[in-house]
């Protein structure tokens, strides 16, 4: 008995097969491309994901020798927020409009302006930010209104896999939530919100906890998969709620944290908390009745990923590292702020950008490294605190994953900045091993998500905070925190002159 989970993500599309202990049988992956046809804009086009699902689903498969007979239940995740608009017949109207889209500012204002903010974040539990979907759909009726006037559904990128797989217009819970038109304590579309933005009622998908199944492979998918017709899918969930699951974060006092592309702070909540200012993300869960509290930094590994390409290229990451261990921490005083795609979590800020503060000539390679790397974790201590300060009760364990968590000095930079225990566990596939988790559980493998975890999760390591450096980074992150509101104005100014 085998569980697929596919994770349709920004830079590919996953597919993840597991046998019935939650042990990995096989994996397989097919790129995507990404387009930035003006400056803040971030798209894709969903046929080409629905193409690279195909492929890794055929080549899952194959690398596992099974036919689609062996798959039992499958379970979606991917990359959240990401407007899919789609005509009567399910044909694409545009290119999706990205997570990682910096262009509806304005249309955030509007939100705020239209319902109110207090109120806005009393029935989402969040602030409109430009990445969420909402203000992506203001901006489409604002500026492409030949587009909006043949819109007739409205998707998430793993739903319009879910459209592809079964033919069937469905949603999680977990998703729904972070497209901020959802009343978050009634888990399922705000009509007062849809009604204040002129979004039809109709044009919303039903929703679905992240167990239950929406649908069956139709015979057209099941054709070009290698699947097999009437495989049940589940709903699944949005990449950092299937994350979660993933490294057993379904419990309160579970944190996770994700040094990915992103960095992600995620706690579980047994009622649908809210951070009163909107500083915090509050989603529904995938677990089914549960809610989470996350802290999102756009450029965590992306920080240091674009540091090596562009100023140590030609460098491992490492050599790099290696330099970074033998400064001491805090850098000698240089800092560096990873707001290179602006920020969301503590600060909601497009127009923030990233910076080296504090140069000197005695600084050199390995002071920079260690800088970025610091930077980064200064920047998830904002959201770790937050979360500590939400109410929830002693945080009893943190969960490290992401590629970020893989180096050993990293890990002990962020437990020593955390001043927490971060421990290491043995799935290192993140949302798509989560989604076939929930498959499985929907399919009844499982009692529920936390039984699951509990079989399949296992810790595997353990990092303390060095007492020695805790002083230090004390001092370097009361002072990182002075820097973004000294330079938020001039941050907005540069922003005028691109
Ligand atoms: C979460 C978020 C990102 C994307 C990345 O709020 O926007 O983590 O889901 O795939």
């Amino acid at each position: 008995m085998y569980f697929l989970g596919i994770d349709t993500s920004t830079t590919s599309s996953k597919a993840l097969l597991i046998d019935e202990s939650g042990a990995v049988v096989a994996v397989a992956s097919s790129p995507h491309t990404l387009q930035t046809p003006r400056p803040l804009w971030s798209e894709q086009n969903p046929l080409e994901w629905w193409g690279a699902v195909s492929a890794s689903i055929q080549s899952v498969l194959e690398k596992a020798g099974v036919g689609g007979e062996a798959v039992s239940a499958i379970g979606l995740t991917g990359q959240m927020h990401g407007l899919v608009l789609l005509d009567e017949t399910g044909n694409v109207l545009r290119p999706a409009i990205l997570w990682n889209d910096q262009r509806t500012q304005s249309q955030c204002d509007e939100i705020h302006a239209r319902i109110g903010k207090e109120k806005f974040i009393q029935i989402t539990g969040n602030v409109a930010l430009t990445g969420f979907t909402a203000p992506k759909i203001l901006w489409v009726a604002q500026h492409e209104p030949e587009v909006y006037a043949q819109a007739k559904h409205v998707l998430l990128p793993k739903d319009y896999i879910r459209y592809k797989l079964t033919g069937e217009y469905a949603m999680d819970k977990a998703d729904g939530a972070g497209t901020v038109l959802f009343d978050l304590r009634v888990r399922d579309w705000s009509d007062e919100v849809l009604a204040a933005l002129d979004i039809p009622r109709e044009w919303m998908p039903p929703t679905f906890e992240g167990c239950q199944f929406t649908g069956r492979v139709s015979l057209e998918a099941a054709a070009l998969t290698g699947l097999k017709a009437g495989t049940p899918v589940a709903a699944g969930g949005g990449d950092q709620a299937a994350q979660a699951v993933g490294v057993g974060a379904v419990e309160p006092g579970i944190v996770g944290l994700t040094v990915g592309t992103s960095g992600v702070i995620f706690a579980t909540t047994p009622s649908a908390l809210i951070e009163p200012e909107g500083r915090l993300h509050a989603f529904c869960h995938a677990v089914p009745g549960m809610w989470h509290f996350m802290g999102v930094m756009l450029s965590a590994a992306g920080s240091l990923q674009w540091y090596r390409d562009t100023l140590a290229p030609g460098f491992s990451f490492d050599e790099l590292l290696k330099e970074a261990e033998t400064v001491p921490a805090g850098s000698e005083g240089l800092q560096f702020l990873p707001y290179l795609s602006g920020e969301r979590t503590p600060y909601p800020d497009p127009l923030a950008r990233g910076a080296f503060i504090g140069l000197t000539l005695r600084h050199g390679r390995g002071h920079m490294t260690r800088a970025v790397l610091e930077g980064v974790a200064f920047g998830l201590k904002d959201s770790f605190t937050l979360i500590q300060q939400a109410g929830l009760g002693t945080i009893t364990q943190v969960r490290a994953s992401g590629g970020g968590t893989k180096g050993a000095l990293w890990r002990q930079i962020l437990a020593s900045v955390l001043e927490a225990e971060l421990v290491t566990v043995n799935t290192a596939e993140g949302a798509a091993f989560g989604a076939a988790l929930l498959a499985g559980v929907g399919f009844g493998a499982w009692a529920d998500v936390p039984t699951a975890c509990r079989a399949a999760v296992k810790i595997t390591g353990s990092t303390q905070p060095e007492a020695s450096q805790i002083q230090a980074y004390r001092q370097a992150y009361a002072l990182y925190g002075e820097l973004y509101p000294a330079l938020k104005a001039s941050f907005g100014k540069m922003g005028a002159l691109d």
